[in-house]
């Protein structure tokens, strides 16, 4: 929790530094349980939002795990439609056979999910299930599914905790709404 003000260009808080960690924490016990028995679960995180969560959430799942990363990029045929998705950087290793948990920091639209869940799907993998962070599912337009999720938000932008806004705010220890006049781009 930031003490006294805030960096210019938060409105406010929304989840302090302390109720993402025991959140993150519940639903890391929740994984554990999930996956109880197998051998490894393999978390895929989206780079780059999805690293400050998934290693939070990888110190609270009590199976093994193994970890690896994609980036992707979207882009928009005009603005505000919605995005195109393609891979910008891989995977390392193959997932066939393997638990994969797809760590995501935050799925609005639903159209980036879905994208990777057809690609990962395609590989071959054991099981293939989603934790989000962060869930706004007042602006779903496509239907993925979403296994684990530690928070529902509003309709307005947060930046923190990995979220940017222009590759900025990201190393913030708490998720804040962004002030609707910093919000041009
Ligand atoms: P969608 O689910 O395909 O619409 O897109 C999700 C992606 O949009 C996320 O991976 C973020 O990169 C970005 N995004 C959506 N909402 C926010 C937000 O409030 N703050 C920061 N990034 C966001
Ligand atoms: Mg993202």
């Amino acid at each position: 929790m930031p003490h006294g003000e805030l960096p210019p260009g938060i409105e406010r808080v929304l989840f302090t530094e302390e109720q993402i960690a025991a959140r993150i924490r519940e639903v890391g016990g929740e994984i554990s349980e999930r996956f109880a028995g197998r051998p490894c679960l393999k978390l895929i995180g989206v780079l780059k939002g999805s690293v400050f969560f998934l290693t939070e959430l990888s110190r609270q799942i009590r199976i093994p795990v193994k970890i690896d990363f994609l980036a992707i990029s979207s882009f928009s045929s005009k603005p505000g439609a919605p995005g195109l998705v393609r891979i910008a950087k891989d995977l390392d290793d193959p997932i066939h056979d393997e638990d994969v948990l797809l760590v995501e920091d935050i799925v609005d639209t639903g159209f980036t999910l879905r994208y990777l869940l057809r690609t990962l799907a395609g590989r071959g993998p054991n099981s293939l299930a989603v934790c989000t962070f962060l869930d706004r599912t007042s602006k779903r337009i496509v239907q993925a599914p979403v296994d684990f999720r530690c928070f529902e938000i509003p309709d307005r932008f947060v930046i923190g905790y990995g979220l940017d806004h222009h590759q900025l705010y990201r190393n913030l220890p708490y998720v804040a709404v962004l002030k609707p006049d910093s919000q041009r781009s």
